[in-house]
């Protein structure tokens, strides 16, 4: 969609051309002086509405009015934000959201947003507001056929203060954003059949290309040369090769960190021998939402240009059942030396990560690594389908990325490390196992991935097997694949040059 933005002058809404403009409406100022100007012009209809329907601003409360000729915008929305006080990046990105939907539902080409006066930033409200109008429009339709759902809002004009800074740069900032997060979408709403490991990678790499991201990739040789036998072992009864993809962004000027970026791509996991249930399968093409944030990250980094060298890394493999099929039993020795006892193939991603991991560790010496993995359904027991487990050995890290997580609408909670759990990976006959009890299956996978980390490395791993996907559409999200975490560690990193 295209984005402009314009200063907001409340004297000039009446003759504001639009199929629908919308107006945030304040708890604690429902009269607000956008409102009375409106209220005037249309001879006091919005008043007489709110007052019928008991709109009070209260969040997520909307109100559309037809204008029938009075002002020069077809429609008026008006929506609700809550108290001024309350009212945060988020909320503003909500509202945003909100508005995209109720827009493109009355199919209004053109709309007008008018941005709330709050102690939000202005700069911080533009970038907010035009990441949620335009995420708030996708969908995933390429499969349609019969209705296939168009978007048809496809301009916006967004009505912010007068403080906000170098506004078409915000601009720019947040449709690299969004386009970084909708392709990440699109990657975990694609089917399995058609997202192989292959597939996926070849979708970094024309993003990369396209960027002027540094792009190469491994293929089962390659592994084997480097001894990654845990990520082989579970890609063996697989028809499709495995690959690990690497994308580098490497700043013009001196490097203020390193940072390694990590993703399970596990583009699907049917369990292998240890077979998931029909229901548990359904949804395993999401297995791979990791390495597609760690796409959608990259991409955005590019976009923003930041003086920190990132790398990313993506673990795409499908974890299949056959004849090849790893075995529950097995004894496989990783790529940095230590011996697992299969416990069960169903724990696939820790092993695709430590083998990565390793690798990955060795070859950039990097000072920060951040792993992303939908890695345990005991995660979302824990902490529900919307807040993602953070694991991390250092707190500075853990902090700076739920601050982030926050100012984005995105919830991280930090989980512990205990080391008494460790116990529970003992094997008699290997190292370790890739499984504990199933008590604290987040934490023994999280501790599983520590073994794998090199001392002195300041280490998060984010187990986002709940957010990664919505069950609903809700605010700016669709139903599917969310993009979860392109947006909180696109900050972090910009927070880091
Ligand atoms: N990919 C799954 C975890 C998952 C579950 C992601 C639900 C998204 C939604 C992972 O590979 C897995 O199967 N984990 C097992 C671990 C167990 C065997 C120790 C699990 O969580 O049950
Ligand atoms: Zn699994
Ligand atoms: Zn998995």
């Amino acid at each position: 969609m295209k984005i402009a933005s314009q200063e907001l002058v409340a004297a000039n809404l009446p003759t504001t051309t639009a199929d629908l403009l919308a107006i945030p409406v304040l708890e604690d100022e429902a009269g607000g002086p956008l409102l009375s100007v409106l209220d005037k012009a249309l001879g006091g209809v919005l008043e007489r509405t709110m007052a019928d329907e008991d709109i009070r601003g209260k969040r997520g409360q909307t109100l559309l009015v037809h204008t029938h000729g009075k002002i020069s915008a077809a429609k008026v929305l008006l929506v609700g934000l809550g108290k001024k006080a309350d009212v945060n990046e988020d909320g503003v990105r909500r509202y945003a959201g909100t508005v995209a939907r109720r827009a493109d539902g009355v199919r209004a080409k053109e709309i007008a947003v008018a941005l709330p006066d709050s102690k939000v930033d202005a700069t911080i409200t533009l970038n907010a507001a035009a990441e949620g109008l335009a995420l708030g429009l996708y969908r995933f339709n390429r499969y349609l056929t019969k209705d296939k759902q168009e978007t048809v809002t496809a301009a916006a004009t967004l009505l912010c203060g007068k403080d906000a800074r170098r506004p078409q740069e915000t601009l720019d900032k947040a449709a690299a954003v969004v386009k970084a997060t909708c392709l990440a979408r699109d990657l975990v709403n694609e089917p399995a059949s058609t997202l192989t490991p292959g597939q996926l990678a070849g979708h970094a790499e024309r993003a990369a290309r396209e960027l002027g991201l540094h792009y190469s990739e491994m293929g089962p040789k390659e592994m084997a040369k480097e001894r990654m036998e845990l990520l082989l072992a579970v890609s063996r009864a697989s028809v499709e090769e495995p690959r690990v993809v690497r994308l580098e962004y490497t700043p013009k000027g001196p490097a203020r960190k390193k940072i390694v970026l990590v993703g399970k791509g596990l583009t699907f996991d049917s369990g292998g021998l240890d077979l998931k249930t029909a229901e548990g399968m359904l949804e395993m093409k999401v297995d791979m939402s990791g390495a597609a944030t760690v796409l959608g990250v990259m991409m955005s980094i590019a976009a923003h240009a930041p003086n920190v060298h990132v790398i990313g890394y993506m673990g795409c493999v499908e974890n299949m059942i056959g004849g090849k099929a790893y075995k529950p039993g097995d004894i496989i020795k990783s790529r940095a030396g230590l011996t697992i006892e299969i416990g069960n193939t169903d724990a696939e991603g820790r092993l695709v990560l430590a083998d990565v991991l390793s690798y990955a560790q060795e070859r950039e010496n990097p000072e920060v690594v951040i792993d992303l993995a939908t890695l345990t359904g005991a995660c979302m027991i824990a902490l529900g389908p919307t807040t993602a487990g953070l694991f991390a050995n250092n707190d500075e890290l853990a902090k700076a990325i739920s601050v982030a997580g926050d100012e984005n609408g995105e919830e991280f909670w930090r989980m512990p490390l205990n080391d008494g759990l460790k116990e529970l990976l003992k094997s008699p006959i290997a190292d370790m196992k890739n499984v504990g009890n199933r008590y604290g299956g987040a934490i023994t996978a999280a501790l599983f991935l520590k073994e794998f980390i090199k001392d002195g490395v300041t280490w998060a791993h984010l187990d986002i097997a709940g957010p990664a996907t919505s069950e609903k559409d809700r605010d700016y999200l669709a139903k599917g694949g969310t993009g979860f975490a392109v947006r909180t560690l696109t900050r972090y990193i910009l927070a880091q040059g």
